[in-house]
């Protein structure tokens, strides 16, 4: 009797075990947190080289180069990134500035759509949006609610 109560003990929490976790598998949608430690990564490996490693930009970005072409400008609020919708931010991203901006406009920001997924880009801008203040990030929010 003593053995069969054991068993079912067992059974019952070999059980319960797998129970919860094939559960845990199923519920596991990427969280921010994951995102955004993702986009930091991405950023480091695609972005970094322009937009600084601290987003902090290239020197002198305000005023265009000898190629007449504006340098990478910072993604931290002391630049203009925060001044742009969600959708612009993401079509920037994908397409380019020259694409998106159009009229035969020349710009040294590539599209990153034939070398990162949408998801992958969304994670980049997460991460690039999570270190802006509180003033900068309720601003962002609200042109991208329009
Ligand atoms: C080869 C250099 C280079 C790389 C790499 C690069 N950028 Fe850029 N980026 C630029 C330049 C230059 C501009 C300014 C373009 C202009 O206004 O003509 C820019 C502008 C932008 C803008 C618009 C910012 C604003 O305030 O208008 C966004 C958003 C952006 N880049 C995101 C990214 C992201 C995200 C990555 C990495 C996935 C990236 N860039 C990688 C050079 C680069």
């Amino acid at each position: 009797m003593r053995k069969l109560v054991l068993l079912s003990l067992v059974i019952v929490t070999a059980a319960a075990v797998w129970f919860w976790r094939s559960a845990n598998d199923e519920m596991a949608p990427p969280t921010e947190a994951g995102q955004i430690a993702l986009g930091r990564q991405l950023y480091a490996e695609n972005c970094a080289s322009c937009h600084g490693a601290n987003l902090e930009g290239q020197p002198g970005w305000k005023m265009p180069g000898p190629n007449g072409r504006l340098p990478a400008p910072p993604h931290d609020e002391s630049g203009h990134t925060w001044h742009h919708a969600d959708e612009q931010l993401f079509a920037i991203t994908k397409l380019g500035t020259a694409a998106v901006v159009g009229n035969g406009y020349e710009s040294d920001m590539p599209g990153f759509g034939s070398s990162l997924t949408d998801d992958e880009i969304r994670a980049v801008l997460l991460y690039i949006k999570g270190t802006w203040p509180e003033r900068e990030a309720a601003y962002q929010q609200g042109i991208s609610r329009r």
